[in-house]
């Protein structure tokens, strides 16, 4: 995919309310084009604030992992369609991928399955009543959402290696878990570069702390996406 190094980066507004993000946003100016929102953000009236960066020229990640019945999850995202936002998370059962897809046709919006939460490992998934290894179950679901017909997944760096080979070509990539050479990992267990990350097949990397907690979060954004540039000429 020919996408500019920058274009690659989407900011996470990991931050307690609309005015904060607003400044983010500033902050950053030209810097960075793409934005996610996620449960706190709603809440605090994120999807207003989304249709606003959306106006302004931005493109959008509104990460609501929706999962519910068919009904439910064809007006959730006919609503985030509407709103003009580029990606959309949805967790990976068939039944709302399959409503997810439906209610989508004929919008620009994108969608991104969630297959395992990172936070879980086998022993969550066996108290969950599964009988499928944390590798076992990304993969199965990976490939229900190709053939259901999603556009992407949200996967960790090292799951992308794998994850390519099981995908269709034009499925995204998208990935957490990244911190520049020298950051603090946080609570985040395994983390990669964004060029180790872009290397590995990520298509699209999701940065919150590294950036949003800077100093100077204009400089740490430009670092970043020279580092993704990077990537691509080596
Ligand atoms: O601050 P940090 O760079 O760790 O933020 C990563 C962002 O990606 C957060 O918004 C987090 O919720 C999200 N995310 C994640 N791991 C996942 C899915 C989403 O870190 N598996």
């Amino acid at each position: 995919m020919t996408l500019d190094p920058r274009e690659r980066l989407i900011v996470a507004l990991d931050v307690a309310s609309v005015d904060e993000a607003q400044a983010l946003v500033a902050r950053l100016g030209a810097s960075v084009g793409f934005y996610k929102i996620d449960q706190l953000g709603f809440a605090a009236g994120g999807l207003a604030f989304g249709r606003t960066l959306v106006d302004a020229g931005n493109q959008v990640f509104i990460d609501m992992k929706l999962h519910d019945i068919g009904n439910t999850v064809e007006r959730g995202v006919e609503s985030i369609a509407r709103l003009g936002a580029t990606f959309l998370t949805v967790h990976a059962y068939p039944q709302t991928m399959h409503a997810a897809v439906e209610a989508r046709a004929g919008s620009k919006l994108r969608l991104l399955a969630v297959t395992v939460l990172t936070s879980y490992d086998d022993a969550d998934l066996a108290a969950a009543g599964y009988d499928f290894t944390v590798p076992e179950l990304v993969a199965e679901r990976a490939a229900q959402a190709r053939d259901i017909g999603i556009d992407g997944l949200v996967c960790s760096a090292e799951e992308a290696i794998r994850l390519r080979s099981v995908i269709r070509p034009s499925m995204v990539l998208v990935t957490p878990g990244i911190r520049p050479a020298g950051a603090a990992a946080g609570d985040q267990k395994r983390v990669m570069t964004p060029a180790a990350a872009i290397r590995a097949g990520a298509d699209y990397l999701v940065i919150g702390r590294p950036i949003v907690a800077a100093a100077d979060p204009k400089a740490a954004a430009e670092a970043i996406v020279a580092d993704i540039a990077a990537a691509h000429h080596n």
